[in-house]
Order: C-alpha cells, then sequence, then structure tokens
C-alpha cells in the first residue's frame, strides 16, 4: 500500500443515489410526557451523488456522523428532512445496502454454519430455497477465495481475514446497489489488510461493485478511493478526488485532520485521528459556519452559514475557498 493508486473518476457513470439536504436527529432525553428535551443532531444537510462502480471514501473524526450516514443508506434510520433518491436497477425508491463492518469476530454470529452467515441477506428478503441458498453460498464464498468444503463450519474455525472474507461473502450475495465498508481492515493483522483491499478491488472491478468507504486510515483510502468526502459536525466540508482531498485539501478542518495524520501509509487508531480540539457537541449546532470556533482562517463572513462551493467534482464549504 505505499503506491498510491489515484483510480479516475468515472463521471459518466450513472448516478444510482442522491441526498438532498437530508437531515438526522436522535431525540436525547425524553421529559416527563415523554416528549423530547433535545436532540443530537448527527446529520445536517447531506447533499451527496454516488455513482456506479464508484469508491466513496468518507473521512472525520468520531461522532461527526459517519456511522449515522450508513444507517441511514440501509434504512436502519429515517431521514428527519431531506430526502435519498434511489435510482438503481430494482426501480423506484427500493434499495438494498450491505455493509462490511470493522470487526468480524462479532459481527459473524457464532452459532450459525457460515453458509447460513452468507445468504443471511436473501433469507432476510425471502423466498429462497435452501438450494439456492447453498449454491449461492458455494459460488460467492469461491468468489472470496473461501473453500467451498468449509460452507458448513463455523466462524471460530476461521482466521480473522477468513472470517472478514466470509463478512465480504455475506454483503455479496444479495447482489447490492452499494456496500458500506466500515473500518473493513483496522481489525485485521497489518499482513492481512492488503489481501483484503486487494480482494476487495478485485471485487469491484469484477462486478462494477459501489462502496462507501468509512475509513479512518489515510492511506486506506487513498489507495481505494476514487472521491473523498471529509464530515465534520454531519456535514460535507470537502469533497473532491482522492488526490485533491488528500494532497490539496482546501478546507481548514481537512487540512487539521490530515496535519494530524503521520504522512503515509502508517494505519491509526480512533483516538489518533481526534483532531487537537474537541469536536463541539452536537446538541446545539453553532451558527455560522460549523468550523468556526476552531478555525483559525476565522474572518468576517464566517458568522453566517457556509454552503458547499463547488460542484459534484470538488467543493469546499468555506467563503474563504471561493
Ligand atoms: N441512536 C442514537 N441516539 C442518540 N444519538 C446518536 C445515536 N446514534 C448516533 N448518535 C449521535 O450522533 C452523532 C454522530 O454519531 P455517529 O454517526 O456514530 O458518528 P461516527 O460514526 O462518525 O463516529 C454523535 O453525536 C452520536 O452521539
Ligand atoms: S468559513 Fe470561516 S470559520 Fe469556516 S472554515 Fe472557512 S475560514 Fe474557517
Ligand atoms: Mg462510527
Amino acid at each position: 500500500m505505499n503506491s498510491a493508486v489515484f483510480q479516475p473518476i468515472t463521471p459518466m457513470a450513472p448516478t444510482i443515489l442522491q441526498l438532498n439536504d437530508v437531515h438526522v436527529r436522535f431525540p436525547v432525553s425524553n421529559d416527563w410526557l415523554g416528549r423530547p428535551r433535545g436532540y443530537a443532531h448527527a446529520l445536517n444537510g447531506i447533499d451527496l451523488q454516488v455513482r456506479a462502480g464508484e469508491t466513496l471514501g468518507i473521512v472525520g473524526e468520531s461522532g461527526c456522523g459517519k456511522s449515522t450516514l450508513a444507517q441511514l443508506l440501509m434504512g436502519l434510520v429515517p431521514p428527519s428532512s431531506g430526502g435519498l433518491n434511489w435510482a438503481n436497477r430494482s426501480g423506484e425508491g427500493s434499495s438494498n445496502v450491505q455493509i462490511v463492518f470493522q470487526d468480524p469476530q462479532s459481527s459473524l454470529d457464532p452459532r450459525l454454519p457460515i453458509w447460513r452467515i452468507i445468504t443471511e441477506p436473501l433469507y432476510a428478503r425471502g423466498h429462497v430455497s435452501h438450494a439456492q441458498m447453498r449454491d449461492v453460498a458455494a459460488r460467492v464464498a469461491a468468489q472470496v477465495g473461501i473453500r467451498p468444503e468449509y460452507l458448513d463450519r463455523f466462524p471460530h474455525q476461521f482466521s480473522g481475514g477468513q472470517r472478514q472474507r466470509i463478512a465480504i461473502a455475506r454483503a455479496l450475495s444479495s447482489d447490492p446497489d452499494i456496500i458500506v465498508l466500515d473500518e473493513p481492515t483496522s481489525a485485521l493483522d497489518i499482513s492481512v489488510q492488503a489481501q483484503i483491499l486487494n480482494l476487495l478491488a478485485e471485487l469491484q472491478s469484477a462486478r462494477n461493485l459501489t462502496y462507501i468507504l468509512i475509513s479512518h486510515n489515510v492511506s486506506v483510502v487513498r489507495h481505494m478511493a476514487n472521491r473523498v468526502a471529509v464530515m465534520y459536525l454531519g456535514q460535507i466540508v470537502e469533497l473532491g478526488s482522492a488526490a485533491q482531498v488528500l494532497d490539496e485539501p482546501r478546507h481548514p478542518y481537512t487540512r487539521l485532520l490530515l496535519e494530524a495524520v503521520p504522512r503515509l501509509g502508517v494505519p491509526l487508531h480512533d483516538e489518533q485521528v481526534a483532531a487537537p480540539t474537541e469536536l463541539p457537541g452536537n446538541r446545539r449546532l453553532p451558527s455560522g459556519c460549523f468550523f468556526r470556533e476552531r478555525c483559525n482562517l476565522c474572518t468576517v463572513g464566517c458568522e453566517k452559514p457556509q454552503a458547499l462551493l463547488g460542484d459534484e467534482q470538488r467543493c469546499v464549504r468555506c467563503h474563504l475557498q471561493d
């Protein structure tokens, strides 16, 4: 993973998902009538297009809304305002988003043989016979490098890297529109990480998969992503090609985030990335630019709410970058 493999962006690929000014808030406590006393404002106006076959990297420190975005795409949390438009093969509004979690140890049910784990998304959708499920399990297991004769084994009989392959097979089995990769290699041995990333890249080019890659590891994002979105307090503050965002960051927050990261290579843990000053709470959102309290360039004009300036290929939420 030393060489940067910036894949070309594919602006002509069809849009499969469009988010328009999506907000998500969670009630945080109730008064004696059961009414919410306040909200955690997790997503605060997400505008985003996802194109077929791309890898969109999402970076930002803990609490910026990455997991909420993943849950939103999976249909596990509803938008409190704004909308998601799916324009996918399955047609109007319906979608199939699967996820590969960080830790295959906890994400695979230890009581199930792996053929059942792999076909869980099919089972959940119904209308599949036992024989069809076995067939699909054998096919996708082979694609991720798990031998079909192992299908009746249980998760504990596999290594960490193999378990992550099984989790990837599960994500593939129902032919999803989007696969969310949530820190897919950060729980794995260094020696296995590159194999898993290579597998993900191979599967993507063979099947034109669309990935949303959530990662703290800049070298993983650099290696895998076509475009990168930087999130801060539930907003996208910068978006562009991986090369643009990681090598020529324009938003003051992106610069801060990347400064906190050693140059190239070294995998990072959550705590290390938490930038020098604290993320302000999201119970009461700041007025004006959300980054104002932490920004050393703060000046006249920053007291106004900031729009994402630019286009889908490159945009920055800061009036100084105009
Ligand atoms: N179910 C929930 N109930 C209340 N607050 C939540 C819930 N899920 C997330 N949040 C809040 O939303 C914000 C974003 O969280 P999250 O999406 O998990 O961020 P990240 O994945 O980037 O660390 C945080 O302030 C978090 O506390
Ligand atoms: S709008 Fe102002 S406060 Fe916000 S990032 Fe730009 S310079 Fe900093
Ligand atoms: Mg998270």
